[in-house]
């Protein structure tokens, strides 16, 4: 079964209403590919707006949820809430929310099924730091981390896996296409082990991590590479050329 190609722009903390007026502009107007899906991952406060602004053929996500329906979170939000402002994506595992808000590989497995039981599409991130690739880890973090997802999801047809080295976020270091291509096949053949053929031949697996509109075409040539996960370059109509690197 052939995986639809799959772009995500991770707008993280930026943006106020008239940058994000320019974002939809160039979204609107930028000539996507159809063969492309593509999801923004927008800040939560914007997700109704950003909704209501955008064609239905680009799916809007939000970046995190919390793990349980409602109750005395103060600050979250819930996987309801998103779908109440029409929305049907969320981001979760993103390293940030790993390492500067110190979710776990557990919490994140949580909120991820919360989520998919409640009918969202989920982009679940992994993905090792420097010290860790340097010391031989990748595999056993990336697999670590799929686990722990793996142990709570019932259905994969509505995940998404992105793999983001957290030495390629935001530095302008990506990894070589050599490099993505290895750690995506090594995700697909643990799924195949641990999950089902049936999962590691159809769930896609993003790259992410300084993908710019220069490197995403020979990113995208790799097979096991379908998709990407587009931090500072989704800001920037860069980021039309990125959504249509397999053209
Ligand atoms: P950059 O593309 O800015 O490196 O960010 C990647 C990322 O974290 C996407 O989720």
């Amino acid at each position: 079964m052939a995986r639809k190609f799959i772009v995500g722009g991770n707008w993280k903390m930026n943006g106020n209403t008239a940058s994000i007026g320019e974002i939809v502009k160039f979204l609107t107007a930028g000539n996507l590919d159809p063969n492309t899906e593509v999801v923004v991952g927008v800040p939560a406060i914007y997700l109704k707006d950003v909704r209501a602004q955008l064609p239905c053929s680009i799916g809007v996500a939000a970046q995190n949820c919390y793990k349980v329906p409602s109750g005395a979170f103060t600050g979250e939000i819930s996987p309801a809430m998103i779908k109440d402002v029409s929305c049907d994506w969320v981001i979760l595992g993103h390293s940030e929310r790993r390492t500067v808000f110190g979710e776990s590989d557990e919490l994140i497995a949580e909120k991820v099924a919360h989520a998919l039981d409640c009918g969202l599409r989920v982009i679940a991130c992994i993905g090792e730091k420097l010290e860790e690739r340097e010391a031989g880890k990748t595999e056993e973090v990336v697999f670590r981390q799929t686990k722990a997802l793996a142990c709570q999801i019932k259905d994969w047809s509505n995940v998404v896996l992105a793999y983001e080295p957290v030495w390629a976020i935001g530095t302008g270091k990506t990894a070589t296409p050599e490099q993505a291509q290895d750690v995506h096949d090594a995700l697909r053949q643990w799924l195949c082990k641990n999950v089902s053929k049936e999962v590691a031949d159809s769930v896609r697996i993003q790259y992410g991590g300084s993908v710019t509109a220069a490197n995403a075409k020979e990113l995208a040539s790799k097979p096991d590479i379908d998709g990407f996960l587009v931090g500072g370059a989704s800001l920037k109509p860069d980021f039309v050329t990125i959504v249509n690197a397999k053209c």
